[in-house]
């Protein structure tokens, strides 16, 4: 059988954010080249045969990105971004979280199969400066690479420009029996894409940047540097691709043409490898990579790019012959079969800039759009109605599980969506059929993930409930969080802005 190796971008190319009126392309820096940043991996406070305690801790600080000032910059236990957090499949979690930030923070567990709204950590979950609260839970899901960023409606998309997000990798016995390179830094990298403009005395920007469509920048960020390499020392090099932008698609592939495979989508492991040459990844979408650089030779560079634009170098050093060969299967293929007698569910992502809804609504915080029983598997049916001027993709994402993609406008998923997914991205014109399971009650958001979008309110949420067991929720009010954030910035309630707000201002509505 002769391998399948994708040469294609598979999304509809007239609904790339190239030709968005605000696309903002992305520039190479002239900053002198650097090591690539890979963060630290988070030492448990304390670990036994059956629990991990963490103390995950949101924080203030000032990074060295460019020659010049320091860029003040938020991250989890450190000043940017955060260091990776492991979690080992089948332990009772303990994390205290803690806010050291001067405003007000949630701690979202992207990709976590954990009940809600308090634990997943969404808007319901604020924590204030100098607080701290106690989540726990046990980690019951494939091993797979998940991020942690902050969620606090509607000024996400603010704090993760800030900085706030983090990888988060769950590990498991299956994953780690095969043939997979896993030496974290060595032969194993979280690569966090991202983008920012860089301002007066290197400073970002949100506000001046704002764009109710998703804020861009021109510089590429990855892992929190700029100009970035790394030095490849195996032949086998294993990348953990986070989308962690705000706004922006990736569309990946190396200067040369170089082959390389994809052995993980967003929940874990795919059952088989797929080649490609080149990828599109959307906002927080996951993708890993093994990169085999046999064909090179110590002093060689070749450079992941996004269409025109370097990304990462690879500087290639001598390494040992590796035959290692990814099998024809990785996995057996997940199932999630139909609950009898349940509906479809349709969802209808639409408009574009302040206009932005899902199902003809904003989100309401304290309003539930829908229901499931908690095991079930329901298809969800989800459109993108919007087609104005080539219209845009919309990554649609569910809090707290793992789904399965069925079909696109009735046929095939990409050639890498068999696999367990938390986000998928849905073109114009186009509805995406998915499963979808909730192993835990709780009330859970979904929502298109150009996190402007859902600051802007293309947001909904559903409980999975759990009809002899029926639970009431404490949920958040906006005045109650957008009180709290004017105080926190020493500003009166009505001067205080959060993009988020602009959309619902403008549509003449409340939050
Ligand atoms: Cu990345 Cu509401 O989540
Ligand atoms: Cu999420
Ligand atoms: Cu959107």
């Amino acid at each position: 059988m002769t391998k399948q190796v994708y040469d294609d971008y598979f999304f509809d190319e007239p609904a790339w954010n190239t030709h968005d009126g605000g696309y903002v392309p992305l520039e190479e820096s002239t900053a002198p080249q650097q090591k690539l940043r890979v963060p630290a991996i988070l030492e448990p406070d304390k670990e036994t045969d059956t629990d991990m305690y963490y103390t995950v801790i949101a924080e203030e600080g000032e990074t060295q990105l460019l020659p010049g000032p320091k860029t003040k910059t938020w991250g989890y236990n450190g000043a940017l971004l955060g260091k990776t957090i492991v979690f080992k499949r089948g332990k009772k979690i303990h994390i205290t979280l803690k806010n050291d930030l001067h405003e007000l923070t949630t701690f979202h567990w992207h990709g976590l199969n954990v009940p809600g709204p308090y634990i997943d950590g969404g808007c319901h979950a604020p924590v204030y400066p100098g607080e701290s609260s106690d989540i726990e839970f046990v980690c019951d899901q494939p091993a797979a690479t998940l991020w942690l960023h902050a969620h606090p409606c509607p000024s996400t998309a603010q704090q993760v420009w800030h900085g706030l997000a983090t990888p988060v990798v769950v590990t498991d016995d299956v994953e780690a029996k095969l043939p997979l390179p896993r030496n974290y830094g060595v032969d194993d990298f979280p690569i966090v894409l991202q983008d920012r403009n860089f301002h007066e005395d290197n400073q970002w920007n949100y506000q001046a940047d704002y764009d109710p469509d998703g804020v861009q920048g021109k510089t590429a960020m990855i892992n929190g540097t700029i100009n970035p390499y790394i030095d490849v020392t195996t032949q086998r090099v294993r990348l953990r691709v986070l989308d962690g932008a705000n706004r922006r698609e990736f569309r990946l592939h190396f200067n040369d043409g170089l082959e390389f495979a994809q052995v993980a989508s967003d929940g874990g492991i795919m059952p088989k490898p797929v080649y490609f040459k080149k990828v599109m990844i959307t906002c927080a979408e996951r993708d890993e990579f093994i990169v085999n650089f046999e064909g090179y030779h110590d002093g060689d560079e070749v450079a992941l790019m996004s269409d025109d634009v370097p990304l990462v170098r690879f500087r290639i050093h001598s390494f040992a012959k590796d035959d290692t060969k990814l099998s024809e299967r990785l996995i057996d293929d997940p199932e999630l079969p139909v609950t009898p007698g349940t509906d479809v569910r349709h969802v209808v992502m639409s408009g574009m800039d302040e206009e932005v809804a899902i199902d003809g609504k904003k989100f309401e915080m304290q309003r539930i759009d829908a229901r499931q029983k908690v095991g079930d598997v329901v298809v969800w049916d989800i459109t993108n109605t919007n087609d104005m001027v080539g219209g845009m993709i919309h990554p649609f994402h569910i809090h707290g599980t793992q789904f399965l993609v069925v079909s696109r406008n009735g046929h095939a998923p990409y050639a890498n969506e068999h696999g367990w997914k938390d986000t998928v991205s849905v073109n114009p014109d186009e509805h995406v059929q998915i499963k979808v399971r909730f192993e835990y009650t709780g009330v859970y958001m979904y929502h298109c993930h150009i996190i402007e979008h859902e600051d802007g309110g293309m947001m909904a949420q559903i409980e999975s409930f759990d009809p002899e067991h029926p639970k009431t929720y404490k949920l958040m009010d906006m005045d109650t969080l957008m009180n709290a954030f004017a105080k926190e910035n020493n500003v009166d309630p009505k001067d205080l802005w959060l993009g988020g707000m602009e959309s619902y201002d403008k549509m003449g509505m409340k939050m």
